[in-house]
């Protein structure tokens, strides 16, 4: 079965789908994104992701493309032609189509809107969880908004690039000051000897997640105490256990950063138990 893409209110087939060359996205990374997880068909914490899509697309000053009711009807339909129980549902809204020129285009312009939807196997996502995954370490060379969720990610890809030559599944951007900030794409966590979970605070340093506060919920339920502040690369590895989060990742152990072992070189039972109840906790809505 072909899979299905839609662009600027049109259905159309994957390998067809396109956008204009002069679509701002792609001359200057003039757009925001969004992943949600769809688990069970089920989109997970929905109203979170749109809430982020909204708060990106008032700080860059871009309108919404469509109603967001009418966005919910993309997502669900792109999901449904594509047939997706478990995988993932991607939104791109970008300022537009207009003759190359640094400064916004003229009032009017249409957003362009990009929605897909790929499917995931969660057998293979839960058989990784129980191996854990290696990170390493890059410093961190990002603006200072990478609060907003933009398309610009160069900085991302050349760090996951990094990670992946060296055999390890995610970089950690490391501030100038020798904390942790977040990963190329998931946030970063460890759990101390007490058994606290610690994260770094969402400011401006790091992407709020959506995982992430879904943790904080789960948290809470289960009674884990959590204390937002940087973590050093050094009490990372001294940690109890160690783990990252993502809407692609849930919650994924780490096992290893830069070669030297957490704890024991094993997943650590809590960030287990987090991701094991994470779904009772997430919002579901109907996919
Ligand atoms: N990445 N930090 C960065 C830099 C990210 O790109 C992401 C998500 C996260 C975690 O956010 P959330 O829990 O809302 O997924 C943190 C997505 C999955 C991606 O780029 O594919």
């Amino acid at each position: 079965m072909p899979r299905i893409a839609y662009v600027n209110g049109r259905y159309l087939a994957h390998r067809d789908a396109t956008v204009h060359i002069e679509d701002r996205g792609y001359q200057f990374a003039d757009g925001v994104y969004e992943v949600c997880e769809v688990a069970q068909g089920f989109i997970v914490d929905m109203t979170r992701h749109l809430d982020r899509l909204n708060r990106s697309l008032n700080e860059l000053a871009i309108g919404w493309p469509l109603h967001r009711s009418a966005l919910v009807t993309v997502m669900r339909e792109v999901i449904r032609r594509n047939r997706v129980a478990n995988g993932l549902v991607y939104l791109q809204v970008t300022r537009g189509v207009a003759p190359r020129d640094h400064a916004f285009p003229p009032a009017g312009t249409r957003p362009s809107l990009v929605v897909t939807a790929k499917k995931s196997d969660p057998v293979a996502a839960a058989a990784k969880a129980e191996g854990g995954v290696k990170v390493i370490t890059v410093a961190e060379n990002r603006w200072d908004r990478v609060d907003i969720k933009t398309v610009g990610l160069l900085p991302n890809v050349l760090a996951k690039q990094q990670a992946r030559e060296k055999g390890a599944h995610e970089a950690w951007f490391v501030d100038a000051g020798g904390n942790v900030t977040e990963g190329a794409s998931t946030n970063a966590w460890i759990v101390t000897r007490d058994g606290v979970l610690v994260t770094r605070p969402a400011e401006h340093g790091i992407l709020r997640g959506i995982t992430r506060t879904t943790v904080f919920d789960v948290a809470r339920k289960h009674g884990l105490a959590i204390e937002e502040r940087g973590f050093s690369v050094e009490e990372a590895r001294t940690a109890r256990e160690a783990f990252i989060t993502s809407a692609t990742s849930i919650v994924m152990p780490v096992v290893a950063i830069d070669e030297h072992s957490v704890a024991n070189g094993q997943p650590g039972s809590i960030a287990l138990s987090l991701r094991a109840a994470f779904f009772d906790v997430a919002e579901k809505s109907p996919a």
